[in-house]
């Protein structure tokens, strides 16, 4: 079993990436699910984070809010590709469990310090990363108890909300140098470079629409809309960034790339770039079995029983 808290900003890819991690349980304890303003607003995703969890059969896992806003930069969203509601305009019963009373960095920091002795926290960020730069700033103690750090996030190539930087990086550069920062920390790091490859043809879509659950064709309904938004309508697939971390944590085979040492660029027309150097702790895929991960999510999605 590998102990994981995933940080998200659902997000149709982030649903996609929670969907593929509750089919999995089996093997990935899921002590946790934090929210962080991202592809919308802190509310939204909350609620959304709370409602996918109920339809995903994970009303054990606590939902806990995090940071409303970044660090120091003024709040950007990406409601053109993921809909006004954050899912795609996808209407989802509410949920049977509220938020956690407790802020997400709390919550974080009581899971990790309450593992067992000898075991550690994988952290699984798909979304700016506020709320990890704030766990380590406010509560260091538990940087020694993450085994690593599996995030969605920045690129070695082009970028996609600017030409340089990617959403997750470019949203809150400040919190993504000062997790790079921890050098002593393994991280894989699944931006562009390899997520660009984690497609799901448009195709396939229609597969999962197909089945019965509610969860399932909530899924379907999200898709259709994300392949319609700008980003994905003249291409004939989309990309399942987030689902990428939960991919290599279940099949690292799938995957390959090279170590090194991230910097991020925090000024002028290359905000949000993700610097990479030969050499370091970070992992940066760059290559991906393209059959075999979309395989994987349509499994997932189609063979579980939620
Ligand atoms: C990332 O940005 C968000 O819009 C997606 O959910 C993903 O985490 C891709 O750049
Ligand atoms: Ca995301």
């Amino acid at each position: 079993m590998e102990n994981i808290w995933i940080d998200c900003d659902p997000g149709i890819d982030d649903a996609v990436m929670l969907a593929t991690a509750a089919a999995h349980r089996d093997v990935l304890h899921i002590w946790g699910i934090s929210t962080v303003a991202g592809n919308q607003s802190s509310d939204l995703v909350t609620e959304n984070a709370l409602r996918l969890a109920s339809l995903l059969k994970m009303d054990d896992v606590p939902v806990a809010r995090g940071a409303r806003e970044p660090l120091i930069r003024t709040k950007t969203d990406a409601s053109h590709v993921h809909g006004e509601n954050g899912i795609g305009n996808c209407v989802i019963p509410p949920a049977k469990h509220s938020e956690s009373d407790k802020n997400a960095i709390e919550l974080m920091r009581d899971a990790i310090m309450g593992l067992p002795e000898g075991e550690t926290m994988t952290l699984v960020p798909t979304a700016p990363l506020t709320n990890i730069a704030l766990l380590f700033k406010v509560f260091p103690e538990v940087k020694r108890r993450i085994g690593r750090i599996v995030l969605m996030g920045g690129s070695a190539s082009a970028g996609n909300a600017t030409p340089f930087a990617e959403f997750n990086i470019f949203a809150d550069p400040d919190a993504a140098q000062i997790v790079f920062a921890e050098h002593e920390i393994p991280v894989v790091m699944c931006g562009l470079d390899v997520t660009r490859q984690c497609i799901l043809r448009k195709e396939k879509i229609n597969e999962i629409a197909g089945k019965g659950s509610a969860a399932q064709r909530a899924m379907a309904e999200m898709l259709q809309y994300y392949a319609t938004s700008s980003s994905y309508a003249p291409l004939n697939c989309v990309l399942m960034h987030d689902s990428c971390t939960i991919g290599y944590l279940l099949h690292p085979e799938f995957f390959s790339g090279r170590q090194v040492t991230v910097h991020v660029v925090r000024q002028g027309e290359n905000m949000g770039q993700t610097v990479c150097t030969p050499g370091g702790n970070v992992l940066l895929l760059d290559h991906a079995n393209v059959e075999a991960f979309e395989q994987m999510v349509i499994e997932d999605i189609c063979n579980k029983s939620f």
